[in-house]
């Protein structure tokens, strides 16, 4: 089998080296790639969002299945291309990757399937958006509605800040068209929680629970990034959680959307705030698999490629209802110093051949400069992934893999999981 996994980021290293686990015979290519990619496959010279050049990639290296990791080519209809040069292909239309591509457009779908998310209004227009903000409890939050690469969600401690932020949304273009329409919502408290699952529109096997860590400092602390760590599986993400969250927000959303003509299929991933109550909240929904929470759930989940195969095929029949994690995972992002405003780029980076064992190191942010040494090419650099029976354990392996790798202005949170390390009660000894 010929695969094609599109993007060049960490998730996109995790699931080319997932499907070379599950299928060892496959031949596997990336468009763009990124160096990691390059030690299981051939990475093509094609940006992920050149959706032309992307298809005549796989019409030329005869490609049987492709797996699109971005929501950018979903959203301008990669996937629609490829369906219609009959190339079987994982991941949603670009009518149905709107629940990630318009926020407007999720709240709406989620206010008429009756699916738990926070009050809001919407507006394209700065005066109501102003009134609506004036008459708000505090605090709340402003998002545009567009594709913001993560940074389109402004939680606000006064009514004073989201009004700012909805004037240089709506009003001075900070987030381009993307702002053009806002979502102003209530702001809720909890834990959150990703839950991903696969389906072909109908069908749908929910994944192990994963928790991201948005923040960039330890404790949950500093600015939002695209994401600092992950860990799989969740305690509290209990059998009975997931299903409640497979009945109240899976299965509705896909209806809905079937029923608009978007029928989904692919990765849906739900972004949920679970309350006091244990009500689970869609905070947001995304249309792919998650950055970094992949490069935890991969490694833990054995066999996936068969599900992504026969549902690109239309040929899926899954015997569970859900996927259980066969091991604990933690992935730490190491950052580049300055990350996420400004981070440096270009440093050398040394990754000693055997870091750690059960320790896997993803590529995101890397390249190669012509002498072969590999440098600093983005925000996010390695996702740095530790296995074992727990997730302290994992998250030991993690940090020791991170210690090891070397570059100038290595930034990373060596607290990753630390909820779950808490709750176990594995942490303590450690204060
Ligand atoms: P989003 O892009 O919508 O997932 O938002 C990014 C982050 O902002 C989330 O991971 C939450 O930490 C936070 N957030 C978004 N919406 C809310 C909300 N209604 N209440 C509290 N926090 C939120
Ligand atoms: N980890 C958050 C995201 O993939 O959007």
């Amino acid at each position: 089998m010929r695969i094609l996994v599109v993007g060049g980021g960490g998730r996109e290293h995790a699931l080319c080296w997932a499907l070379k686990r599950d299928t060892p015979d496959a031949t596997l290519f990336a468009t763009p790639g990124n160096p990691g990619t390059a030690q299981l496959g051939t990475n093509l010279k094609i940006e992920a969002m050149e959706v032309v050049k992307v298809v005549e990639a796989v019409q030329e290296h005869h490609i049987d299945l492709t797996i699109v990791g971005p929501e950018a080519p979903l959203a301008t209809g990669l996937v629609d291309r490829l369906r219609a040069a009959g190339r079987p292909v994982f991941g949603p239309t670009q009518a149905a990757a709107r629940i990630e591509s318009s926020k407007v457009f999720a709240k709406e779908v989620m206010r008429r399937a009756s699916v738990p998310t926070a009050a809001s209004g919407t507006f394209d227009a700065l005066d109501p958006a102003l009134r609506c903000i004036r008459r708000h409890a505090e605090p709340l939050v402003v998002k545009a509605s567009g594709l913001a690469g993560g940074k389109g969600a402004v939680v606000c401690t006064t009514r004073d800040e989201a009004a700012r932020t909805a004037r240089a949304m709506l009003a001075e273009d900070a987030f381009g068209k993307a702002g053009h329409e806002i979502v102003v919502e209530q702001f809720l408290e909890g834990e959150e929680l990703s839950v991903l699952a696969l389906t072909d529109g109908e069908r749908i096997v929910v994944l192990p629970a994963a928790q991201d860590h948005k923040r960039l400092g330890e404790g949950d602390a500093g600015p939002n990034t695209g994401g600092m760590g992950a860990y799989c599986p969740v305690s509290i993400a209990t059998p009975a959680l997931l299903e409640r969250v497979r009945r109240e927000v899976l299965e509705p959303t896909l209806r809905e959307l079937a029923a608009r003509g978007a029928r989904y299929t692919g990765v849906l991933y739900a972004g949920l705030m679970l309350a006091d109550d244990g009500t689970p909240y869609v905070l947001e929904f995304n249309c792919r698999f998650g950055d970094p929470e992949t490069q935890a759930l991969l490694p833990a989940l054995p066999g996936l490629t068969r599900h992504l195969v026969e549902i690109a095929t239309g040929s899926w029949r899954p015997e569970r209802t859900a996927l259980d994690a066969t091991r604990a995972a933690v992935a730490t992002v190491l950052a580049a110093a300055g990350y996420p405003d400004k981070p440096e780029l270009g440093a050398a980076i040394i990754v000693p051949r055997d870091v750690e064992p059960g320790t896997l190191v993803f590529h995101a942010g890397t390249y190669r400069d012509p002498e072969g040494t590999l440098r600093v090419h983005g925000g996010r650099v390695l996702a740095v992934t530790g296995l074992g029976d727990t997730v302290a354990e994992a998250a030991r392996r993690s940090a020791a893999a991170c210690e090891l790798i070397v570059f100038q202005g290595k930034t990373y949170r060596r607290d990753i999981g630390w909820r779950e390390i808490r709750r176990s009660g594995a942490g303590a000894a450690r204060g």
